[in-house]
């Protein structure tokens, strides 16, 4: 099968260092910019209204009109050491840095890092709001620090941007320490509906918290599109753009009547619904901007969930998305749903965004990316695994399972819109969960625990294995990783 090794080297490539490859052997051909809502689909708003949801940059810049600015900062472990992570609209024109010390007032050393960006749609350029916009990923690694300690630290400014506040984080208590500690563990999150959460977070962070473990589904992004599809009836929040009426008959609120200043982006789906923003990309901004008085503080841990796969997830009556997305067509219908991996933007594919937007030990730890990689703590291993792709039938399988008879490639049409991955090797089978590099990542890492240092093992991914409420996908994840995880006595597997 010397074609099928062919595809498998091509497949690894999914990930080259760190930095995703999407697919585009297909064109796209919906709308440059897809909105969510037919009232005002532009990107910066024309004044038909809505209501408004500000949420302020990490770093407040110093001038009321920045040229460039640090909107997300976002700590994560990695091995003896932390990670600093920081978006910009615009590049920084030098390698990121960062300036630290033992005290906020001696700041003395200085360590650099490296910067990534991708194809937004929008791009910053054409978001006129500065303050709300990420495009260019900055990461800096902070290494050999002492377990347990505290540190202070600073991003100096860079092509327009302020300097940050001296800000804190602490290291990860010394494997093996047998101090108490507490962690806030969630998943499922977005925005709407998340207040409740948030303020639990926060409360959190106050009262000393070590870190978040969120095990996906973070931003909701992919609901840039509810103010489109028709209100289904166990959504809690929803407007459907395309009529004049609101769900129940009730009046339009005031707000939305109220012309949005000039160059403010429409980030909220509609007066009832949308996550928070019209815009896939900006739904991801004002999260994790709304995020920022945790992920400054404490170190913010995550792993991929379904809704971080790409632009959607499925169509609507009269398969109005597939009208938008493939063909561009505003408000309309078609007979049949076509969403493929091509309906999306390239940047809205294949776990793109999730890719760019945080850093997660990955390559410091054997596994992959923001994918699967472990960490410890005290008295703790924790292991976050990928629950979406890269084992035997996972639930966003990458679209070369759908390979027919000689076919090379599928077809476009062969292809769905969340189809992803592999982001690491298969050596053998795509059927079989062994063939997959983040199984024997996962093998070897629980192997090489060591249970005097960490005798509680912690694992979690997105997907269930089991519930009261069935789907298939819960099958299909408890034949890829019960066994081993039952082999080596993990202690409690979470899941959203
Ligand atoms: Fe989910």
């Amino acid at each position: 099968m010397k074609g099928a090794a062919a595809l498998l080297v091509a497949l690894s490539t999914s990930v080259v260092n760190g930095h995703p490859v999407v697919d585009n052997r297909y064109p796209y051909t919906g709308p440059a910019v897809p909105v969510g809502d037919w009232v005002d689909p532009t990107v910066n708003g024309n004044g038909k209204g809505f209501p408004r949801l500000v949420e302020p940059p990490a770093v407040k810049p110093a001038s009321t009109n920045p040229k460039n600015n640090v909107n997300v900062i976002s700590l994560s472990y990695v091995p003896n050491g932390i990670h600093i992570h920081y978006q910009t609209p615009f590049g920084l024109g030098e390698a990121p840095s960062v300036k630290w010390g033992k005290y906020p007032n001696e700041l003395h050393h200085i360590v650099y890092g490296f910067t990534h960006t991708y194809d937004r749609t929008p791009s910053c350029a054409e978001v006129k709001a500065v303050t709300q916009c990420s495009q260019f990923f900055h990461e800096v690694q902070l290494n050999h620090l002492k377990p347990g300690t505290t540190y202070y630290y600073q991003i100096p400014p860079a092509n327009g941007t302020t300097a940050s506040d001296v800000l804190s984080f602490t290291t990860a208590q010394a494997a093996g320490d047998k101090s108490q500690f507490n962690v806030a563990v969630l998943n499922d999150m977005g925005y709407t509906n998340a207040g409740g959460t948030y303020k639990q977070l926060v409360k959190a962070v106050s009262e000393g918290t070590a870190f978040a473990w969120h095990g996906g589904d973070m931003s909701y992004a992919d609901d840039w599109y509810s103010g489109i599809l028709p209100c289904a009836d166990d959504w809690p929040l929803c407007y459907n753009g395309t009529g004049t009426t609101l769900p129940g008959g009730g009046p339009i609120p005031d707000d939305y009547k109220t012309p949005l200043p000039a160059g403010e982006i429409p980030n909220q789906g509609s007066p009832r619904g949308g996550d928070m923003s019209v815009l896939y990309e900006s739904n991801w901004d004002l999260w994790q901007q709304w995020l920022g008085n945790i992920t400054t503080k404490i170190p913010y841990m995550v792993l991929p969930g379904n809704h971080e796969a790409a632009c959607a997830e499925f169509d609507g009556a009269g398969n109005v998305l597939s009208a938008y997305l493939d063909e561009g067509i505003l408000n309309g219908t078609l007979p049949k749903t076509n969403l493929t991996y091509y309906s999306c933007p390239p940047s809205q594919r294949n776990f793109t965004g999730y890719q760019h937007r945080f850093h997660m030990p990955g390559h410091e730890t054997g596994g992959v990316s923001n994918f699967w990689y472990s960490f410890d703590y005290g008295l703790a291993h924790f292991v976050s695994i990928d629950g979406e792709t890269d084992f035997a039938k996972s639930p966003e399988s990458p679209f070369q399972t759908k390979v027919k008879g000689d076919e090379k490639l599928p077809t476009a049409s062969e292809t769905y819109i969340t189809n992803s991955g592999p982001f690491g090797e298969v050596d053998g089978s795509f059927n079989e969960t062994k063939s997959y590099a983040q199984f024997k990542w996962l093998k070897k890492d629980l192997a090489k625990v060591d249970r005097k240092k960490t005798p509680w093992v912690f694992v979690m991914s997105h997907r269930p294995m089991y519930s009261s409420a069935y789907s298939s996908y819960q099958k299909h994840v408890r034949e890829a990783f019960e066994s081993v995880m039952l082999e080596y006595g993990v202690d409690a597997y979470f899941s959203g």
